[in-house]
């Protein structure tokens, strides 16, 4: 890259290696991806939908960079290496605000700690590890405590004075808590929420959407609107600091959060203090890990010489400090094109859009597709087929669709009509809460409900499949699953593809069902938040049906993994499938749990294939946990492992599933980072392990759905 600088003041700093580009084979094609970079950088500078995601600029600025190397007499003053901000340029720093290095694997960023301890002659003493912040530089003067200027990056030498805008920006306190004169450096920001809350006032403006945080700062810093819309501040640096605080990185830090002002230690993503490059690597990876529930966007992270010492003998390269780096994390939002929008109706009659994508790699994994949240948020942001949408994937997030790039819609791409009747039964649609449902409830789901009740994981009805089922829905020989014990081999019979022989096969493994514990019953039910694990520990607690369907609130709270509100909704549940138990218990079906030794033979444990960590073709998956896990030891920790279906293993290998990162972990974080494989938090896999005990296979599902590659 010719100019780290520049780059940075289009604010879309090249995530791709410029070593490994392309250049252009012509000279024409290099001017027009010249006057593309400069179209989008335009767009980013006044705030609006970006042209190109992230990934897509970087890829055309690495071969614009590739190419000037190659060809330096086709570069020009308008190349978005050589360009500088746009913006007022009327306040001089007191110091450049320079840019800092990229690596993007840990191998990069060993061979830079690396180079660091030769041109100190002696090991780094110390690291720190905190947030890279996707949002723009800026420089707060305070002067006695109170804050005076305000002033962006700009060019890195002259930037615009902002300072009316201060008031808008949250963790930037107009006076310190020390009448002290200083400036602080750092990065304004939009957090999650905030983004959501801009959206919102936007779209009440009559104004479209903002397309991502980062671009929604920027606009919004300079925007002289009627609206405010919330802005956050977080410092990474500062100068004039006093000596007794100005020792080291962490110090000035601190002492920026004692007067006030909102810092990256203080932030949900931490600042960390580490000895030596495997501790490093090991917070890079475990910051990488939590990235998508930080509550504020982040691409990366800055590694740097905690020392003040360390880093003045390490010094500056023409245009970046030796001292520090930043590791790039892959892009989270790209742009694809919305196939379809579906709608789907869940098992208890929830009715939500659903994007059927073009398939796109967001964040290191293939998404093809994403939820549009609800009807009532797809309309505002008027979200079509056939547009190009932004797809954020962001950590355990299940990737959203955070809205579509205007002038990319095809011209007859037609506005999307929410269903004005259930899809699946026809039936109305209550929509008094955001997430609309089926007006019937889980009867719409007649059929799911039915399908549920005969699976394997709940009375395992052999020869009753799909078809049939069906088949026996349409003709009304059933409406629920306690007539399936109604039928007779002359119904059976009767009907298309079945003889009497398999009709009588049908009917006694109905009938040989009769006798399976209450769990399995209880699974069949598909009582609202329990499942298969948690049936099984309420069947064992009670033993009977009667006395769960006796139990007070209470009483349920005495079952491990059932707290108040999950009592109220068991208790609910269960209020309206008392007709459908008194009917099975009429049918002669089996409402007690055995217990002693002979329970064992079939305790309604989940079949084995469908624990959570079994691959699709019920392989267990092969995790290694490395670090500690909240509240389990080591063995606990590689216990659990195979408690949830995986096989648990000492060394990270391409074979390797994923790996679980906790507090303390070292070298196999690190070559699991080498090695691009999935990496879960501790914190999540303890989540993970609790949700899979109570037997809350939404969470779990959730937990693991982002894990895939
Ligand atoms: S330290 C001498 N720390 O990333 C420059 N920068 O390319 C020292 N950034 O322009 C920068 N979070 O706008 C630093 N925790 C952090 C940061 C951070 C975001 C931005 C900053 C800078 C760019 C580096």
């Amino acid at each position: 890259m010719h100019n780290d600088l520049a780059a940075d003041a289009i604010a879309v700093a090249p995530i791709v290696d410029p070593a490994h580009a392309r250049p252009h084979a012509t000279r024409d094609e290099y001017r027009s991806a010249v006057e593309q970079a400069r179209g989008a950088a335009a767009a980013y500078y006044a705030g609006e939908q970006n042209l190109l995601d992230d990934a897509d600029y970087d890829a055309l600025y690495a071969r614009i960079v590739a190419s000037e190397r190659e060809h330096p007499q086709w570069r020009t003053g308008d190349s978005p290496t050589a360009v500088v901000g746009t913006v007022g340029g009327d306040v001089e720093h007191s110091s450049p605000m320079l840019s800092i290095g990229n690596v993007f694997n840990s191998e990069g960023l060993r061979d830079w700690a690396a180079k660091l301890d030769r041109t100190l002659d002696r090991p780094v003493t110390r690291y720190t590890v905190e947030p890279k912040i996707d949002g723009l530089a800026i420089a707060a003067r305070y002067t006695e405590g109170r804050l005076t200027q305000l002033a962006t990056r700009g060019n890195g030498y002259t930037g615009e004075d902002v300072t009316s805008q201060a008031r808008l920006i949250a963790g930037l306190p107009q006076r310190l808590s020390a009448p002290v004169t200083i400036e602080v450096r750092g990065e304004v920001y939009m957090t999650d929420t905030d983004f959501a809350k801009g959206c919102d006032l936007r779209l009440a403006h009559g104004e479209p959407v903002f397309a991502n945080p980062r671009s929604a700062a920027a606009g919004s810093l300079r925007a002289q609107r009627v609206y405010d819309v919330p802005l956050s501040f977080m410092a990474y640096a500062a100068h004039g600091v006093p000596e007794e605080h100005a020792h080291s990185h962490s110090a000035v830090i601190d002492h920026l959060g004692a007067l006030g002002v909102a810092t990256t230690a203080q932030s949900s993503a931490g600042l960390a203090v580490c000895t030596d490059i495997d501790e490093v690597t090991a917070a890079v990876a475990a910051l990488g890990a939590r990235r998508g529930d930080l509550g504020f966007g982040v691409d990366g992270v800055v590694v740097k010489a905690d020392l003040t010492a360390d880093q003045e003998q390490a010094g500056y390269s023409t245009r970046a400090p030796r001292w520090g780096i930043a590791y790039k994390f892959p892009a989270d939002t790209r742009t694809t094109t919305l196939l379809r929008i579906d709608v789907q109706v869940g098992r208890t009659g929830v009715i939500t859009p659903v994007a059927v994508l073009e398939p796109v790699q967001v964040g290191g994994v293939v998404v093809t597709s994403a939820t549009l949240h609800n009807f009532t948020d797809l309309q505002r942001r008027d979200v079509r087929a056939g547009d190009t949408v932004y797809i954020r994937r962001a950590g355990d997030v299940i990737p959203e669709i955070t809205g579509a790039v205007p002038d990319a819609r095809p011209a007859d791409a037609e506005p999307f009509s929410p269903p004005e009747h259930c899809p699946r039964c026809g039936g109305d649609i209550d929509r008094s809460n955001l997430r609309w449902r089926c007006a019937r409830g889980r009867a719409c789901g007649e059929k799911a409900t039915l399908l549920y009740y005969t699976s394997r994981d709940a009375m395992d009805i052999e020869g009753l499949g799909d078809k049939i089922l069906d088949a026996l829905l349409a003709a009304g020989h059933i409406t629920d699953a306690a007539d399936l014990y109604a039928l007779d081999v002359p119904t059976l019979a009767a009907m298309d593809r079945l003889g009497t022989v398999s009709a009588t096969n049908l009917v006694n493994s109905i009938a040989a069902t009769k006798a399976r514990p209450l769990s399995r019953v209880l699974t069949g039910l598909g009582i609202r938040m329990t499942g298969r694990t948690l049936s099984r520990r309420i069947a064992r607690h009670f033993g009977t049906m009667d006395a769960i369907l006796a139990a007070t609130p209470a009483e349920w709270e005495q079952v491990d993994g059932i707290g108040s509100e999950r009592a109220a909704v068991i208790l609910a549940e269960l209020a309206e499938v008392a007709p459908l138990i008194a009917k099975l218990a009429a049918h002669g079906v089996n409402m007690t749990e055995p217990t002693g030794p002979a329970a064992t033979a079939d305790t309604g444990a989940p079949a084995d294939s469908a624990l959570p960590l079994r691959r699709p073709d019920g392989t267990p998956m092969t995790v290694v946990v490395t670090g500690s896990v909240p509240g389990l030891t080591r063995n606990q920790g590689n216990e659990a492992v195979e408690e949830l279906g995986g096989k648990s293993s000492g060394s990270v290998s391409s074979k390797t599933d994923f790996v679980v990162v906790g507090d303390g972990a070292g070298s196999k974080a690190t070559k699991a980072a080498d090695l691009g494989l999935p990496i879960l938090d501790a914190d999540k896999f303890a989540r993970l392990l609790a949700a899979h005990r109570a037997g809350d296979l939404t969470t779990t599902t959730e937990i693991l759905t982002t894990l895939s590659r």
